[in-house]
């Protein structure tokens, strides 16, 4: 197997941006990790990476010393409506080549770290597919729980897809 070279986990930077949506464009049109079926355009990535403040939604990168992004995670908006600003959803990638390598769950710690130093969100919601055993593993093992699941609720590929939603209440959280 391919050797991964360590990363370093930060902040996303608009040079990362091209790494970032080489790994979530495999899954817009190969998987089912994402409902998106259509890659951004090159203006709608940008205005997804500026949307990405560190003070309300943070975006980090794992990126590799020749600047190789192998993973990344980050929050977005649960609901645009003012009283819902203490919660929002998270999304965590890793590279194909890259997977099982511990970088998801690095990706989720710092991610969570910042969300609770920087920002006020406060419930943090994932929303894996059914059948995403890795993902559904992985928010479980960082202290998720399931809320419910969504049956029927997408369908990919001409395949009806159940979604988990799973949160996590950061005032809750045991360190
Ligand atoms: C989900 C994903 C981010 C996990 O990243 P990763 O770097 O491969 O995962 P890690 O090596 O950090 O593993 C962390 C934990 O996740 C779980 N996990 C990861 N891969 C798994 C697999 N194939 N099967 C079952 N559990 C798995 C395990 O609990 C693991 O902990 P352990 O190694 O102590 O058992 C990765 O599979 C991915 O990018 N998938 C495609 C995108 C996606 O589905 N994103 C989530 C959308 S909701």
């Amino acid at each position: 197997m391919e050797r991964a070279e360590p990363s370093v986990i930060r902040l996303a930077t608009p040079a990362d941006i091209g790494g970032i949506f080489a790994i979530y464009d495999e899954e817009v049109l190969h998987g089912t990790a994402t409902a998106q079926t259509v890659p951004f355009t090159a203006e709608e990535r940008e205005a997804w990476f500026a949307r990405h403040t560190p003070d309300l939604h943070p975006l980090v990168a794992a990126v590799e010393a020749d600047g190789f992004v192998a993973g990344w995670a980050g929050l977005s908006p649960w609901s645009p409506r003012q009283a819902y600003r203490r919660s929002a959803e998270n999304s965590v990638y890793v590279a194909r080549s890259r997977h099982g390598r511990g970088l998801g769950r690095a990706l989720m710690r710092e991610l969570l770290a910042r969300t609770l130093r920087d920002t006020p969100v406060r419930l943090v919601i994932a929303r894996p597919t059914e059948r995403n055993v890795a993902s559904i593993r992985l928010h479980e093992s960082l202290g998720f729980q399931t809320v419910g699941v969504l049956r029927h609720v997408m369908e990919k590929f001409g395949e009806l897809q159940d979604v988990r939603i799973l949160s996590l209440d950061l005032d809750a959280r045991t360190p």
